[in-house]
């Protein structure tokens, strides 16, 4: 690589803030030491405070796929029926998981341009009388599209027909970047992991469970031995961990929640939209168009750029890299080639999405991708007129 530091402008894993870097520069300790009971304690607080819920949050040392799985086995049996969206990628493939666990999903389908309707979801769960439907499944952030769901107006479809389905949801892309809320929403399951909003390397994965989740939890009928929220839960009560836990990993995770509560939650997610309507600008400016075709679901963590007809987004994304030291995200699956992502997650101020942005229009003119030069200066005067705190003048000084 270059020089001078990467640019990793993937949507995930994020760039982890040297604040967190240094706090999980650490010794390994005892897993079933007081030292760690108190670590275990203040993590499992804090991650309630970025899920916004009082109640349990699990962690395990695992993917975002490993806690899509605890969700499932943990509160369905096989041959329940279940609802879900094609909103993307990973919508499809948390389908297909919970196909390979006998579940019986109806997903509908979706055109990866938007996100869920909720009235699409009201209509087949008011025709569900016989209430077949266990759960409803829906991913909050497509990080694959850039679109994000109405988890609110989802939570208010399912209870204007009454239906009792559990509410699980994919927060691994949103979460600590757009605001959700899994109390509030009466949401069940929360599923996260660590490598986005929470500024961290993989490895960490996280449930968090309704009271309604638990008692399913008690009387669902999925084998299960390593995701089990019951092994789990007895020693998090303490703050330990049935097997060993992820430690350094759990420390840059109580820098990074603090890092979080720091800002407040409310600034973080203000942050994060003001620099993905910065990116938009710079996107409609170029002549590109955002794969997300819905405004009220244009995605606070990523852009997902449409490449013109003909121009490859693979071979563009190289250009970057080769010349600039950028990492872009790749087209998934459906949009192999077709898109490229700029994520706008985490570790992101102004000046370094100002910088990735000019990286991509460099990009575009040396890769000879056609685009109306200028996008940064776009991007910039949106980010110039909204200013992220006071937007008071500054006076001449002796005026
Ligand atoms: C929305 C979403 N769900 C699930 C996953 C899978 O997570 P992991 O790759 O950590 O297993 C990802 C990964 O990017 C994702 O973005």
């Amino acid at each position: 690589m270059g020089q001078g530091r990467h640019f990793l402008q993937i949507p995930g894993p994020s760039p982890v803030p040297d604040r967190v870097l240094r706090a999980m520069d650490m010794p390994v300790i005892d897993h079933r030491s007081a030292e760690f009971g108190e670590l275990g304690r203040t993590v499992l607080e804090g991650a309630q405070k970025v899920f916004q819920t009082s109640g349990p949050v699990v962690i395990f040392p695992s993917s975002g796929t490993g806690a899509w799985e605890a969700a499932i086995v943990n509160t369905l049996s096989p041959g329940d029926k279940v609802l879900m969206v094609e909103t993307g990628h990973f919508a499809t493939l948390w389908c297909n998981m919970a196909k390979r666990w006998g579940i019986e999903v109806d997903f509908i389908p979706g055109d990866w341009r938007r996100g869920a309707d909720p009235a699409e979801l009201e209509a087949k769960l008011a025709a569900d009388k016989a209430h077949a439907f266990k759960a409803v499944m829906v991913v909050h952030n497509e990080t694959s599209t850039g679109a994000t769901s109405r988890i609110a107006e989802i939570r208010a479809a399912i209870d204007r027909v009454q239906h009792p389905a559990l509410l699980m949801v994919d927060t691994i892309s949103s979460l600590g970047s757009v605001d959700y809320r899994h109390e509030d929403w009466k949401v069940d399951v929360s599923v996260s992991c660590s490598q986005k909003g929470f500024m961290l390397p993989p490895g960490l994965g996280f449930n968090a469970i309704s009271q309604k989740a638990l008692a399913a939890s008690r009387t669902n009928k999925m084998p299960r031995s390593y995701w089990d929220w019951d092994e789990m839960l007895k020693p998090n009560a303490k703050g330990f961990f049935p097997y060993t836990p992820a430690t350094n990993l759990l420390y840059g995770l109580r820098e990074a929640v603090a890092m979080l509560l720091e800002e407040g939650l409310d600034k973080v997610f203000a942050r994060h939209q003001r620099l993905a309507a910065a990116t938009r600008a710079a996107v409609n400016h170029w002549g590109l168009e955002v794969l997300c075709q819905e405004p009220k679901d244009f995605s606070p963590v990523l852009t997902a750029v449409l490449m013109p007809p003909g121009y490859d987004a693979d071979e563009f994304r190289k250009v970057v890299l080769d010349n600039y030291n950028m990492s872009l995200g790749s087209g998934l699956s459906k949009v192999a080639g077709k898109v490229f992502r700029i994520g706008h997650l985490g570790e992101c101020n102004e000046l370094t999405l100002l910088a990735a942005i000019t990286g991509v229009e460099m990009g575009l003119a040396v890769a000879g991708v056609p685009h109306r030069a200028g996008g940064v200066d776009a991007a910039m005067t949106f980010l110039e007129q909204r200013p992220p705190g006071n937007a008071s003048h500054l006076k001449v000084v002796g005026s």
